[in-house]
C-alpha cells in the first residue's frame, strides 16, 4: 500500500509504457517515478538520453524496472536492428520525465538523432512529456513556441509545477511529482473504473460583482472539488473543472474553466454536457445583487441597501434535463445534517448527495462526509480531502455500474 502517497487507488494493470529520461536534475525524481508506475502494474522499458546518464545510472532503472535500460540507438539488442520501430510500437504510452527544455525542442522539430528522440517520432502510441527546468528556461520565447507546437501536435504536457527549483530560484519549471504525474495516466491510458466517461465538475466559490471592486462571495477554497476532480482523474475519467475563483493548482490530467459568477458557471456547464457524471461541489452563492454598479459605489453617510435576486440552482437545472448525467451534490449544513441534506437530495432528484457541516469543513484540508443515496446514508471517517475525494469517487462508481 501506498496510503503515505495516497496513490494506492491508480491502477495500470497490463499496461505497457516507455519511460524516457532526459539530462536534467529532476532525473533523480524519474526512479520514484519507475517504481510507482512498476507498483500500479504497469511494465516499465526505460529509455535513457546520454545527458540522463550523468545524473542517474542506468542500473538505477533496471533494477527497479526489472529490465534492462536503452541508452543507445546503436546497441540494441535487437533480431533486426529495428528497435525503435518494435518498442514504440508495441507500447500504450510514451512518458519522457524529466523532459529537458533541450528535448522538447528537439520534438518540437521532429528530430531523431537519438534513441529517446526516435521513439518519440516512431510511435503510434500516446505521447505525454512532464517539463523540468529553469524558470527563466520555461519562460523563454523559444521554450513557448516550442511547447505551442507540442500541444498542437497532441502531445500532454503534464506539468510543470511552480515551487522552489534545483538552481535555487522559485518559479514554474518544477517537474510534477512522481505522484501526481502518476495521478494523470490511466485517464490518458483509458484505465481505471471511470475509464471512458466525461465528468464535470463545480469547485471554488462564486464572486457575484456588486460593482467593479466589490461583490459578495463565500469561505468555499475549493479544496473538496479540486480533490474530487484529482480523485475521478485518477480513476479513469475525463474530467472538465469548471472552478470559481481559487489559489489551487489545477490536479494533472484535468481540464479546468475559469468563472466567476453562478451564471458564468451555469453558462460554462451547460456548454460543456453531455456529460456521464456531473459533481456539484461548488458553494454556489445562492443571491447575487440585481444590477451590478458600471462605477465603484461612492460612500456616503447613508445606510446601503443591495437588492438580491435568487441564482439559478445549476444543479437542479442539470439533474432535471431529459438526458440529465449521474448527478451528485454537496450539501454544507451548519445544522441538522441528515435532514437537510435528505430534503435537498429528494428536492433535487439527486442519486447521491454528500453532506457535511460548513463550520467543520470550509476551508480546512480534511473532512467529514456522509453519503446519502438510495440505499442509506453512509458515514466517512474524517480524513484528509483527498481521501474522501477517493472513497466518494469509488462509491460513485459502484452506484454507476
Ligand atoms: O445551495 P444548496 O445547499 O442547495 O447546494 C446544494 C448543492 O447544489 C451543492 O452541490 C451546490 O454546488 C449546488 N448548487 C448549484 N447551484 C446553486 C446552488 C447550489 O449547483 N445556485
Amino acid at each position: 500500500m501506498e496510503s503515505a502517497l495516497g496513490i494506492e487507488t491508480v491502477s495500470l494493470a497490463g499496461k505497457k509504457i516507455i519511460l524516457g529520461v532526459t539530462g536534467g536534475i529532476a532525473a533523480y525524481k524519474a526512479a520514484e517515478l519507475c517504481r510507482l508506475l512498476v507498483k500500479a502494474g504497469a511494465g516499465v522499458q526505460v529509455a535513457m538520453t546520454a545527458a540522463a546518464q550523468q545524473f542517474v545510472t542506468p542500473l538505477t532503472f533496471q533494477a527497479l524496472s526489472g529490465q534492462p535500460v536503452l541508452t543507445s540507438l546503436w546497441d540494441v539488442a535487437d533480431r533486426d536492428g529495428m528497435a525503435h520501430i518494435h518498442l514504440s510500437r508495441a507500447a500504450d504510452l510514451l512518458l519522457v520525465a524529466p523532459a529537458s527544455a533541450d528535448f522538447l525542442a528537439k520534438l518540437a522539430q521532429g528530430r531523431a538523432d537519438d534513441l529517446l528522440s526516435t521513439l518519440c517520432l516512431a510511435r503510434t502510441c500516446r505521447l505525454a512529456v512532464a517539463p523540468a527546468m529553469n524558470r527563466e528556461m520555461w519562460a523563454a520565447a523559444p521554450t513557448r513556441r516550442n511547447l505551442e507546437q507540442l500541444l498542437a501536435d497532441n502531445v500532454n504536457v503534464l506539468g510543470p509545477a511552480v515551487g522552489e527549483q534545483a538552481c535555487g530560484e522559485t518559479g514554474p519549471g518544477r517537474m510534477l511529482e512522481p505522484a501526481e504525474i502518476l495521478a494523470a495516466l490511466p485517464a490518458l491510458l483509458g484505465a481505471g473504473a471511470l475509464a471512458g466517461k466525461r465528468v464535470l465538475i463545480t469547485a471554488g466559490p462564486t464572486f457575484e460583482a456588486i460593482d467593479p471592486v466589490r461583490g459578495l462571495t463565500n469561505r468555499s477554497s475549493g479544496k473538496m472539488g479540486y480533490a474530487v476532480a484529482q480523485a475521478a482523474a485518477e480513476a479513469g475519467a475525463a474530467v472538465c473543472l469548471v472552478s470559481g475563483p481559487t489559489c489551487l493548482d489545477t490536479p494533472a490530467g484535468v481540464r479546468r474553466i475559469d468563472v466567476q459568477s453562478a451564471s458564468e458557471m451555469r453558462e460554462a456547464i451547460l456548454h460543456e454536457l453531455p456529460s456521464d457524471v456531473f459533481i456539484a461541489v461548488a458553494a454556489v452563492a445562492d443571491y447575487r445583487v440585481d444590477t451590478t454598479a458600471a462605477q465603484k459605489i461612492k460612500k456616503s453617510g447613508a445606510g446601503l441597501t443591495l437588492n438580491l435576486i435568487p441564482n439559478p440552482d445549476i444543479l437542479a437545472e442539470v439533474a432535471a434535463l431529459s438526458d440529465a448525467p449521474f448527478c451528485v451534490g454537496f450539501a454544507a449544513e451548519t445544522e441538522r445534517l441528515a435532514e437537510h441534506a435528505e430534503a435537498k437530495r429528494l428536492k433535487k432528484k439527486l442519486p447521491l448527495l454528500v453532506g457535511n457541516l460548513a463550520q467543520e469543513t470550509l476551508g480546512q484540508d480534511s473532512a467529514e462526509l456522509v453519503l446519502f443515496d438510495d440505499r442509506g446514508q453512509h458515514r466517512l471517517p474524517r480524513a484528509d480531502k483527498l481521501t474522501q475525494a477517493r472513497i466518494l469517487i469509488r462509491h460513485l462508481t459502484s452506484l454507476l455500474n
